[in-house]
């Protein structure tokens, strides 16, 4: 079976929360699928941290003098991440004449074994890291992550453009951080002047998530509620 999906979370702006929306999304996917994680952020992995396994590492296998990697099991989820491999394992795996390289090494070497969905959680930017994750991961969809700042806007205006000349499709967007809650009542407060952001992008908005210590405080074993109905969205779109 292999991998039947891959998604990549993206934004060319850097801070909007792609780590933070691939490990809460792939959590909420891993209650009814296979999912995988390939943390692709050279410069600043995240996810070996959010999942709390700054002392972990994948188990590198080696047959016929091949070298793979067992990928770090959370519940259903396989993780594997540049966080865990660069340092140690930079002078045997990472010889490659560029950086961005690593990360189809990282995704060929990890044995993944049957996924149903590997999410990849994309550096921010439009440089390398996305050239060689379009060309040779090919990603099946990429969902983008942006607040609604005006400059978040901007660069999402961008990203949209380059994945649609890449031919990529893009599922949609989430509106990250987009109110917080008031600590004495329910009421929403606004963190941005209000700009529709489905009409300035020409994307649809697949959900809106407030600013809060749930997103922050990510646990596996505990789903956050903002995002079962973005799981639906997707669900409905790929
Ligand atoms: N909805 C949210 N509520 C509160 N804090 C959030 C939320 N989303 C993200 N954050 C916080 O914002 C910061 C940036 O988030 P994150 O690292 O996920 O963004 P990123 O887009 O992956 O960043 P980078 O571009 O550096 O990879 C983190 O401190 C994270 O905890
Ligand atoms: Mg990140």
């Amino acid at each position: 079976m292999g991998i039947k999906q891959i998604i990549a979370i993206a934004s060319a702006k850097g801070g909007v929360g792609k780590s933070t929306i691939c490990a809460h999304l792939a959590s909420q996917f891993s209650k009814d699928f296979k999912v995988g994680i390939l943390d692709a952020d050279i410069y600043g992995p995240n996810q070996h941290i959010l999942f709390d396994l700054l002392d972990s590492k994948p188990e590198v296998q080696i047959e016929d003098g091949n070298k793979s990697f067992i990928p770090i099991k959370v519940n259903n989820i396989s993780l594997n991440s540049m966080g865990f491999v660069l340092d140690n394992e930079k002078a045997v795996m990472w010889r490659g004449p560029m950086l961005s390289g690593a990360i189809k090494q990282l995704k060929d070497l990890t044995q993944w074994g049957d996924l149903d969905y590997l999410f990849i959680d994309m550096p921010p930017g439009t440089g390398d890291a996305y050239l060689t994750v379009a060309s040779e991961i090919k990603p099946n969809y990429v969902l983008l992550v942006t607040s609604q700042s005006k400059l978040a806007v901007q660069d999402t205006i961008k990203s949209k453009a380059m994945f649609e000349r890449l031919k990529i499709p893009i599922i949609g967007i989430v509106d990250n951080m987009s109110y917080s809650i008031s600590p004495n009542s329910d009421e929403k407060i606004s963190e941005f002047t209000p700009i529709n952001i489905e009409n300035e992008i020409g994307l649809k908005v697949l959900g809106s998530i407030p600013r809060t210590k749930q997103l922050t405080d990510f646990n596996p074993n505990k789903s956050s509620i903002f995002f079962e109905s973005i799981y639906n969205e997707i669900l409905k779109i790929i």
